[in-house]
């Protein structure tokens, strides 16, 4: 069988600057070259033949952990489709409508696909990581892509394709935002923007078994279990940078909540999820305790509201 690492490399190896000879054999440009493949198809296909090949027996994956590798050009590779808007410009359906679960399953494709953009870059930009990191990234990437694959096929039933609605790119701008420093990328992707998935899927889960799509109800099913586990890694991971770098968690986490203007975090949360993903009984305490504030303003507001 060809090797799925010289394949990876070889449509673009070419055009990749590589500052030294490990870079050829490298798998974080190997992984680099997956982030810049377009086809959605093609991406997945790729990073879930690299992650078997790296648990092979026979491979040791050579990280190089040592290599500062420059940033090409257009990154994500994505397809001409979907269109990026603004959020406040993406339709919004009721889900007991085909066509309002068709969107939905379109969104959440988008987010997986963008979930295999957003750990594959955490794999080829940060240098001087353990090798554990960047093979729990890849990891992620491969189950990201397995959660792409299910939606895609699932929007075939409903005949139709990745790209068929418009999509909105919070989720690549996040991983912008944070492309300099790897403590504030662990921080505020997997650990904001992953974890919120956490909070979402079980009311939507709910309210596809309600509407009769138990299909598309068991792809959430199997997304949530696999989320918990990317949570875990982020939390893992930005523990560990914190303590390499003499921070405490806790005060590191609001500072950069702050200095990356993370979204505000609101509930319902999925406090099992969240616990079992490593967040500890004070940051649970803090969003429970954020969630009865949001909650006594919203009461407030309705009481208002109705006696006006
Ligand atoms: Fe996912
Ligand atoms: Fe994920």
């Amino acid at each position: 069988m060809k090797s799925v690492f010289s394949a990876a490399n070889a449509n673009t190896s070419a055009d990749v600057p590589t500052p030294s000879d490990a870079a050829s054999t490298c798998w974080r440009v190997a992984v680099l070259d997956a982030l810049r493949e377009c086809d959605p198809v093609a991406k997945a296909d790729a990073v879930r033949a690299l992650h078997a090949q790296s648990q092979a027996q026979a491979s040791a994956p050579r990280w190089e952990p040592q290599l500062g590798i420059p940033t090409p050009a257009g990154l994500p590779g994505r397809p001409a489709d979907p269109p990026l808007v603004e959020p406040r410009e993406l339709q919004r359906r009721s889900m007991s409508t085909p066509q309002g679960r068709v969107v939905l399953l379109h969104a959440l494709a988008h987010i997986e696909f963008n979930a295999i953009n957003l750990a594959l870059d955490a794999v080829w930009r940060f240098p001087a990581m353990p090798d554990a990191f960047y093979a729990d990234w890849l990891k992620v990437a491969a189950e990201e892509a397995y959660h792409f694959s299910l939606l895609r096929a699932r929007l075939a039933d409903y005949g139709h394709v990745y790209g068929d609605f418009p999509a909105h790119n919070g989720l690549w701008e996040m991983c912008e935002r944070t492309s300099a420093d790897v403590l504030a990328r662990m921080a505020l992707v997997p650990r904001v923007l992953e974890a919120r998935g956490l909070d979402a899927s079980p009311p939507i889960r709910a309210r596809l078994k309600q509407a009769g799509d138990d299909e598309s109800a068991a792809i959430l099913d199997i997304i949530l279990r696999d989320e918990v586990g990317h949570v875990r890694i982020g939390n893992h991971w930005f523990r560990y940078l914190c303590e390499s770098r003499g921070l405490d968690p806790h005060a590191a986490w609001l500072a950069l909540a702050e200095q990356y203007h993370a979204p505000r975090m609101r509930g319902p949360f999925n406090f099992e999820a969240r616990r079992s993903a490593g967040f500890d009984e004070a940051e649970l305490d803090t969003l429970a305790a954020q969630d009865a504030t949001d909650q006594a303003a919203a009461k407030k507001s309705t009481e208002r509201h109705s006696n006006e």
